[in-house]
């Protein structure tokens, strides 16, 4: 039995047109359903579209569906169209006939706009808390990588020595961006499209801003046809996720170059690295390599969910129904990932590893620079200095501050120390920039916005 069969329809749904148009994945928006049918009971009550006793056996009928629900004893149908149909049908098993007052002044369109606003806040909070979580472990591990220093890259050749407390935080900053992009997101989100009807509104007195109450919902809609129309906060969700998940491949590919042999700068635990079938040495960190890979399909989800809106006509088109496979796969990949990825560098050993070549390159010509010589002259000088090493094979390290005086004159023989990474890092003064103190007032900054 169909919500729309004993009127003008004589004949049920033929079996392939039933196949093609039922969506099995919105059954998890079962409880927000719930939610949002209790909410517009309690308001027909209210401006006395039921009567006392009719809101009262609805809404205790509601209290017993969603009791199953959340015990995980409601049962689906083959028969039910989709979670709104599936709650109405099981709402008359329960209190017979009146359960078709339920659907007074409202449409599967503003309902279903409605339970997918009440799934994405309640991700935002969840993947908001779980970013928050990832944010500590970085911070705990620039924290504990102390004033270990490496190389920053550009172009990914070794650019200027760094902390590799550093290099960790620069993933804590945009996480919280993550954080703040979803937590703006949210306002948009929270906003409820009930009352707004199948795209017109109401000749019966509803009054949206009381059922908006009962969710706790801050906004209420401006236009019913925007409200029942519109999907822009699904788009807005799945593109939070996915510059997320971007920055979580980004971090992923590092982790992976860093864990080489090649690099050395850190070892995971067992528990979070696999093996090979066929080569006894390997560890590997598929951890990372899935999250990388997983980004790609949240990027896919971007795609989709914006193809699924242009050049859609006003209001509500079945095209939408696909709107929640997009979201959930997009959530759910974040979820996992944030999971597994915090999981992974939260057992991860840190060594950083010394950087090598000419890291130092760059301060060799600031010190020209502080003696008053013009940084394109400056910068000219040391990249004369560094062709003259390479070709006899030397480096930085096998000079001494006299073959650098004699190089140019310009250079004192202490300058020589400048040459030292460690050295570099404690030289870097400005704000924000690769220093042990701008670490610590880094750290300072994410705790208080963790708190
Ligand atoms: N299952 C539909 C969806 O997810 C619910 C809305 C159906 N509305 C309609 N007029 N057929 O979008």
């Amino acid at each position: 039995m169909t919500l729309w069969s004993g009127g003008r329809f004589d004949e049920g749904p033929a079996e392939s047109l039933w196949r093609f148009t039922v969506d099995t994945s919105d059954r998890r928006l079962l409880v927000d359903d719930i939610t949002g049918s209790i909410a517009h009971t309690a308001m027909l009550g209210v401006v006395g579209l039921l009567t006392a006793e009719e809101s009262e056996a609805i809404l205790s009928g509601l209290g017993e569906i969603k009791d199953e629900a959340l015990a995980g004893t409601f049962e689906f149908l083959d028969t039910d169209e989709d979670v709104h149909s599936a709650v109405e049908r099981r709402l008359s098993d329960c209190i017979g006939a009146l359960a078709g007052k339920l659907h007074t002044g409202r449409s599967r369109n503003d309902q279903v706009a409605l339970d997918l606003r009440l799934y994405l806040r309640r991700s935002v909070d969840e993947r908001s808390a779980q970013l928050r979580h990832f944010m500590g472990v970085l911070v705990d591990l620039a924290i504990s990588v102390e004033d270990a220093v490496v190389a920053s890259y550009t172009h990914l050749q070794q650019a200027q020595a760094v902390p590799l407390a550093h290099h960790l935080l620069a993933y804590a900053w945009m996480l919280k961006r993550d954080v703040e992009r979803f937590s703006d997101a949210r306002k948009r989100i929270d906003v409820s499209p009930l009352g707004a009807g199948a795209s017109g509104g109401s000749s019966l007195p509803l009054d949206p801003r009381v059922s908006a109450d009962l969710l706790g919902m801050e906004g209420v809609f401006d236009n019913s046809m925007d409200a029942v129309g519109s999907r822009d906060v699904a788009s807005e969700f799945v593109w939070c996720v996915t510059q997320t998940m971007l920055h979580l491949s980004r971090l992923s590919e590092e982790l992976l170059l860093w864990s080489s042999s090649e690099f050395g700068w850190v070892t995971f635990s067992d528990a979070y690295t696999t093996g090979s079938s066929a080569m006894p040495h390997k560890k590997n960190a598929d951890i990372a390599e899935l999250v990388r890979g997983k980004a790609a399909t949240v990027i896919g989800d971007l795609t989709a969910v914006a193809a699924l809106q242009k050049g859609l006509p006003m209001t509500y088109n079945r095209d939408l129904q696909e709107d929640k496979r997009i979201v959930f796969h997009a959530d759910d990949t974040l979820a996992g990932s944030l999971d597994a990825l915090s999981g992974m560098l939260a057992t991860a050993e840190f060594h950083g590893a010394a950087p090598s070549g000419w890291v130092t390159a760059l301060d060799l010509a600031e010190v020209l620079v502080l003696r008053g010589v013009p940084f394109r002259e400056a910068h000219r000088v040391v990249g004369a200095l560094i062709a003259d090493l390479t070709a006899g094979g030397r480096s930085f390290v096998d000079l001494t501050g006299d073959q650098l005086t004699a190089f140019d004159a310009r250079f004192e023989a202490a300058d020589i120390g400048v040459v030292d990474p460690v050295a570099s890092v404690e030289a870097r003064v400005t704000p924000g920039g690769g220093s042990m103190e701008s670490v610590d007032s880094q750290i300072a900054a994410l705790k208080r916005f963790l708190e």
